[in-house]
């Protein structure tokens, strides 16, 4: 007996060592934490649990059968944040730079196995030099195998991935299918081809942190949505965030006692509206006295920041908030705005969470390079997800909703659930000065008659009104009652049902 546990014991230290001492020395040398300590970062004191420890690669070729590694560049398990369960795997680069064989393929798809089985988010921790070259095709068809559970993943289990060092070529498009990915700036970057392929293939000169780094993809690209510093930022920030998620699809939205008072009223909101209607206010500011104890985490700050998504509280129970923000290209809808707000918008209704929608937008964007890129397809996408989605839906208008963007931003004919407008609410076709140019051609030249036209468009439809006696908007709302109106709104949607006809799937304009 006492010889096994001593068997036990040197095959978990030789495990637990992973890549060897020189190798863990040259991560943290690069600033990295290593794949285990990332998971105690990550996960409650004690809580990790970890599964397939002594797994070792199968390969045979290129003297690989000589050099097995226990855990094969990959430590997987379950543990918990707050409390809550959760599914990790967290690539060791210091195990054949943490690239993925057969058998490391194998754990990170088991991991996905049992979070769907119980209904469990998933966290993926991805540092890796991509498919594992010695093992060729098995390699590929790990990926595909993952590839294959992160899709049938997709809206019933919340999927994270953390970059943290390098994620390249097909390895990619793993993280690219999971609900969010933050990156660590400096040290991690994803690309589907590197520096040397491009200055091959297109003559480019670009560097890794150009082409793929933190900074490109949650600014330029949006294909991630978060950066920070460094590891340990990263990891606590994903603490954090997690606590916002449901567990599945199913179970709704977690619950955290909260000492805000749901009806506190916030006087200041009744002078946010500038005087001139051209003039910008930050958006941030609603959200933040709107949410319970101004807890906010917002998704792609740093991509298009004309429309603000992310998660808060209200009753200690998780919202999803889409605002336009008037302090970046006016709060107009363009292409990349339209994808990002989309893809939000799918993510709550999958997961349960309502919708507040804070409105103030002038339109779409116009211009060629936006219609010639199809802002017709990517605004539709917008539009699209609102449409379907059958979650507790709020709206609040705190300025413009002009036009078409007035439609998609979750208005009443979208079933909308509450539509509420602030006195300061403009909901017409366009601004008027537009509409008079168009509507008085003739009186163009004419600054007295223009100006007349323009006051009469002005008094008739810059006011939430018109909407309101078609019965568009349901209240017009004291701005300082925001906050308890959204209170009681979603505790009385609470048990809304409604669900789409039956439908294989639907088409949404990808
Ligand atoms: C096997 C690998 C490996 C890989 C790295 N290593 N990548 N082993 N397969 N893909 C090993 C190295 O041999 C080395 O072993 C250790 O990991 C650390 O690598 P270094 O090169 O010393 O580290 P560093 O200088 O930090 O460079 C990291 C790197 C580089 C940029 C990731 O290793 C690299 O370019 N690797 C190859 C990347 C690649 O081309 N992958 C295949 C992409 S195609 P020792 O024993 O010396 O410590 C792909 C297809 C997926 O992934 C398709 C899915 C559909």
């Amino acid at each position: 007996m006492s010889a096994n546990v001593a068997e036990l014991e040197k095959r978990r230290e030789a495990a637990l060592m992973g890549g060897g001492q020189k190798r863990i020395d040259s991560q943290h040398a690069k600033g990295r934490l290593t794949a285990r300590e990332r998971i105690n970062v990550l996960l409650d004191e004690g809580s990790f649990e970890e599964l397939d420890m002594y797994v070792e690669h199968n390969c045979t070729d290129f003297g690989m059968e000589e050099t097995k590694i226990p855990g094969d560049g990959v430590v997987t398990g379950s543990g918990t944040i707050n409390g809550r369960l959760v599914y990790v795997y967290s690539q060791d680069f210091t195990v054949f730079g943490g690239s993925l064989s057969e058998r490391h393929a194998e754990k990170i798809c088991k991991v996905l196995d049992n979070a769907m089985k119980v209904g469990a988010p998933v966290i993926g921790i991805n540092d890796s030099g991509g498919a594992r070259i010695q093992e060729g095709v098995a390699s590929l068809g790990g990926y595909a195998e993952v590839f294959q559970r992160n899709v049938l993943a997709s809206g019933v289990v919340p999927q994270i991935s953390l970059i943290m060092g390098p994620c390249a070529g097909g390895a990619v498009y793993s993280p690219a299918m999971t609900d969010f990915i933050f990156m660590v700036k400096d040290s991690s970057y994803m690309f589907v081809t590197g520096p040397d392929v491009v200055k091959t293939v297109t003559n480019e000169e670009v560097t890794q942190e150009e082409l793929g780094g933190a900074v490109t993809h949650t600014g330029k690209s949006g294909v991630a949505d978060n950066a920070f510093e460094n590891d340990l930022e990263a990891l606590v920030a994903a603490r954090d965030f997690f606590d916002y998620l449901p567990e599945n699809n199913r179970m709704g939205v977690p619950e955290r006692p909260t000492s805000d008072a749901w009806d506190r009223e916030e006087p200041s909101l009744d002078t946010l509206i500038p005087p001139s209607a051209n003039m910008p206010y930050d958006m941030h500011e609603l959200i933040r006295k709107t949410v319970d104890e101004g807890d906010f985490f917002e998704i792609q700050p740093d991509h298009a920041a004309n429309i603000i998504c992310g998660f808060g509280r209200i009753e200690g129970r998780t919202v999803g908030i889409v605002a336009n923000q008037p302090m970046v290209l006016a709060g107009c809808l363009d292409i990349n705005a339209s994808k990002k707000g989309g893809r939000f918008v799918r993510f709550c209704d999958a997961f349960d969470i309502p919708i507040v929608t804070l409105v103030d937008v002038p339109g779409f964007l116009p211009g060629v390079s936006q219609e010639h890129n199809g802002i017709i397809k990517h605004g539709a996408k917008l539009l699209f997800a609102y449409a379907e989605a059958t979650v507790p839906k709020i709206t609040i208008i705190t300025r413009k909703a002009y036009g078409g963007a007035y439609d998609v931003m979750a208005s009443k004919h979208l079933r909308g659930d509450l539509n509420y407008a602030w006195p300061t609410a403009e909901i017409a076709v366009m601004g008027a000065k537009g509409a008079v140019e168009i509507i008085f051609r003739k009186d163009i030249g004419d600054e007295e008659k223009i100006a007349a036209r323009t006051q009469e468009y002005e008094d008739r439809f810059a006011n939430p009104f018109i909407a309101a006696q078609k019965g568009f908007i349901d209240e017009v709302i004291y701005p300082h009652s925001t906050r308890k109106r959204i209170a009681l709104g979603l505790r009385k949607l609470r048990n809304k049902e409604l669900a789409n006809p039956w439908k294989k799937h639907d088409n949404i304009p990808l």
